[in-house]
C-alpha cells in the first residue's frame, strides 16, 4: 500500500494507476476508520480497479469551540485498516500541504447547506465543500464514495458536482449501525457508558417515522410529534432538530411527497449526534 503525504506523490501515483488502464475510486476520511468507513472502501473495491483513501482532520469544517484539536487521530491504527481492507493507496497530507496559504477561494452551495445542520455549524459545509473541491482535484479519482450517514453532506456534494461540471460520479452508500440501531461515528468514543446506552433513541424515532409514513400518515407536524415524544423518552439528550424535508433538496415539506429525509440531531452531554433515514412515501 503506498502512503503519500504530498499532493505531487498522490497525483503521480494515480497517473501510474490510470496509465495502467485501472479506475480509481476515491473514500475522502478523517480517520478514526471504523465499519462505516471500511464499507465504503469495500464499495469502491467493488466498482473500481483501485482504491484511495484520504486521512485528513480538516480544519475549515469545524467551527470555534468544536472538536477539532481533540478529533482522535489514531494514525497507524488507521493505515493497518486500510492495509487490511485492500486499499492501495492512501492521501495523508499535513495542514501545511493542503493549506500553505491563507485560503481566498471557497466553495459554498447555497441552499442546500442551510437548513438542518447547516443552522447550528455556520460555515461547517463550505468548509467541507471546499476540501472535497480540493481533494477532488487532488486525487482526479472516477468515483467518489460517500455515506448516507452525512445525508446533507452528500447533498451538498452531489450538487456541487452538478452544478460545477466536475468529472467524477458520486456514490452513496448506506448507514452502518450498531446492533442497538446507533449509526456508527468515530465520535461515539466520546459518548460516557450511560450516554451510549442511551444514544439509539434517535434511530428509535427515525424508525417511528418510517412506520407512520408507510401506514399513510402525511402530515409532517404529526410525525415530529411523535418523534419529539420519543425522544423525550432520553431527558440528557438536547435535540437540536427534527426534520423531514425533501431528499434531493432539502426543502421543507407541510405534507410527506416522494423521497422525505427524516434527519435528527442532537447533543448527549458534550457528544453531538446525528442521524437520518429516507423513506420513499410512495412505496408503501
Ligand atoms: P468522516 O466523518 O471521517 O467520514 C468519512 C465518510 O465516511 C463520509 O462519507 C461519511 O458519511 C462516511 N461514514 C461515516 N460514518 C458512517 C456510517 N456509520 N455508515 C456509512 N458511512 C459512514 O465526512 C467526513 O469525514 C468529512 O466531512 C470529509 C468528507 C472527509 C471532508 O473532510
Amino acid at each position: 500500500m503506498q502512503v503519500a503525504t504530498t499532493i505531487a506523490e498522490i497525483r503521480a501515483w494515480v497517473r501510474k494507476t490510470h496509465a495502467a488502464g485501472k479506475t480509481v475510486g476515491f473514500v475522502p476520511t478523517m480517520g478514526a476508520l471504523h465499519v462505516g468507513h471500511v464499507s465504503l472502501m469495500q464499495a469502491a473495491a467493488e466498482r473500481c480497479d483501485s482504491v484511495v483513501v484520504s486521512i485528513f482532520v480538516n480544519p475549515t469544517q469545524f467551527g470555534p469551540g468544536e472538536d477539532f484539536e481533540k478529533y482522535p487521530r489514531p494514525f497507524e491504527k488507521d493505515l493497518a485498516i486500510c492495509a487490511q481492507h485492500g486499499v492501495d493507496a492512501v492521501f495523508a497530507p499535513s495542514r501545511g500541504e493542503m493549506y500553505p496559504r491563507e485560503n481566498l477561494t471557497w466553495v459554498t452551495v447555497e441552499k442546500v447547506s442551510e437548513p438542518l445542520c447547516g443552522r447550528f455549524r455556520p460555515g461547517h459545509f463550505r468548509g467541507v465543500a471546499t476540501v472535497c473541491m480540493k481533494l477532488f482535484n487532488i486525487v482526479g479519482a472516477d468515483a467518489a464514495f460517500f455515506g448516507q450517514k452525512d445525508a446533507q453532506q452528500v447533498a451538498v456534494i452531489q450538487r456541487m458536482v452538478a452544478d460545477l461540471n466536475m468529472p467524477l460520479e458520486i456514490v452513496v452508500c448506506p448507514t452502518v449501525r450498531e446492533p442497538d440501531g446507533l449509526a456508527v461515528s468515530s465520535r461515539n468514543q466520546y459518548l460516557s457508558p450511560q450516554a451510549r446506552k442511551e444514544a439509539p433513541v434517535i434511530y428509535r424515532s427515525l424508525q417511528r417515522s418510517a412506520e407512520l409514513i408507510r401506514g399513510g400518515e402525511t402530515a409532517v407536524a404529526r410525525i415530529a410529534e411523535q418523534m419529539w415524544e420519543i425522544l423525550g423518552q432520553v431527558p440528557a439528550l438536547q435535540v437540536e432538530y427534527v426534520s423531514l424535508v425533501d431528499a434531493g433538496s432539502l426543502e421543507d415539506l407541510p405534507q410527506v411527497r416522494g423521497k422525505v429525509l427524516v434527519a435528527v440531531a442532537g447533543r448527549l452531554g458534550s457528544t453531538r449526534l446525528i442521524d437520518n433515514i429516507v423513506v420513499d412515501a410512495t412505496a408503501k
